[in-house]
């Protein structure tokens, strides 16, 4: 790293560490930013004197090129691994996890080091097949609350084990039903439902799968108040892992595109989560996520409900759902102006 005075600074640089604000602790910026003139313009009014910026890098492009080239390349791994064991599951073969445990270890190291995980997800083509994406998406995620909810290496690693195969026992439910377009009836409802138990069975015969991954399969539709399912356990009988998954699960499905819904901005689906944790999801690990999500928004461009485009520049701590935005030259704190609100982030 490198400290350098504002003057110094120039647009390109890379940002080291989150520039938080001196009177209210909010982040600014995250680490990882490739610095603009609006971000370089608004640290100095703000009185922000020294930056952190990482050394030897005096281009985007150079930092850009070098970390995405290696998270893609082991994201692809990552991917092929994962993609072999759901084809065995669907063919009725026996899992074989061994191969894999190389790999997650990687991507339990990238996610750990990197505060930007989640927009290197959105750079990444979606697979067709929706299962599987969802599952090495709410994998990263659910490793990402791990980390921010201070969990050890060892236990990441079976976290991202646990969001990995969560769904894995939807392998044993027709495409039919599984893709139906249409709504589905009772007793196929009941059939989807059982995607939690084969999961957890097809889980607890693997060798290698600690149990406590197998119950991520078997709870993450279980809630707090005991209105989930497969069994309609409460709060302590739920483990933790399967309620991380939970929280992702949500996030994950509610901000992704499909065939028969329209993606929601993850600033809505962030309320969301957050206004149904109450007795429904785990309120600590829902708040952590939220917190820090909305971080990661910092510098993007939205489109507000009223049509208006700006760029986010600043998340509040209290409220990091309802950031300040900019647009053109005027400011629209939504914190505030309570009828507006994010309808899409554009990039
Ligand atoms: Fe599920």
């Amino acid at each position: 790293m490198s400290l350098l005075s504002i003057d110094e600074v120039k647009v390109g640089m890379v940002l080291n560490k989150d520039i938080e604000s001196g009177k209210t602790g909010a982040i600014l910026l995250t680490s990882g930013t490739v610095l603009n003139k609006n971000n370089i313009f608004i640290l100095r009014n703000l009185g922000i004197k020294y930056i952190d910026i990482f050394e030897n890098i005096n281009s985007e492009n150079d930092y850009l090129i070098v970390n995405n080239d290696i998270f893609l390349e082991k994201y692809e791994r990552f991917a092929d691994r994962t993609r072999l064991i759901f084809n065995n599951a669907r063919f009725g073969k026996k899992l074989v996890v061994s191969e894999i445990g190389e790999i997650v270890n990687e991507m339990v190291e990238e996610i750990v080091k990197s505060n930007n995980i989640l927009a290197r997800l959105r750079q990444i083509e979606e697979d067709n097949d929706y299962t599987f994406q969802h599952s090495l998406d709410v994998s990263m995620l659910a490793t990402m609350i791990g980390k921010w909810l201070g969990y050890s290496k060892v236990e990441l690693k079976q976290i991202s084990l646990a969001g990995l195969f969560h769904d894995i026992g939807k392998v044993k439910i027709s495409d039919n039903i599984m893709y139906k377009p249409g709504r589905l009836t009772e007793s196929e409802f009941e059939l989807v439902k059982k995607h939690t138990i084969f999961g957890y069975n097809l889980l607890n015969e693997t060798i290698g799968i600690s149990k406590n991954v197998a119950l991520g399969a078997l709870q993450h539709h279980e809630r707090e108040d005991g209105s989930g399912y497969p069994l309609g356990v409460k709060s302590k009988n739920i483990h933790e892992y399967a309620k991380i998954v939970a929280v992702c699960d949500i996030f994950d499905a509610m901000t992704t595109e499909r065939v028969y819904k329209k993606k929601q901005s993850p600033f809505l689906v962030a309320e969301h989560i957050i206004s149904n944790s109450f007795g429904i999801l785990d309120a600590r690990i829902a708040s952590v996520f939220t917190n820090n999500i909305s971080n990661f928004y910092v510098g993007n461009v939205v489109k507000l409900n009223c049509g208006d485009i700006g760029e986010i520049i600043y998340i509040h701590k209290e409220m990091p759902t309802r950031p300040l935005v900019k647009v053109e030259d005027k400011f629209i704190d939504l914190l505030i102006e309570k009828d507006y609100y994010i309808l899409e982030v554009i990039n």
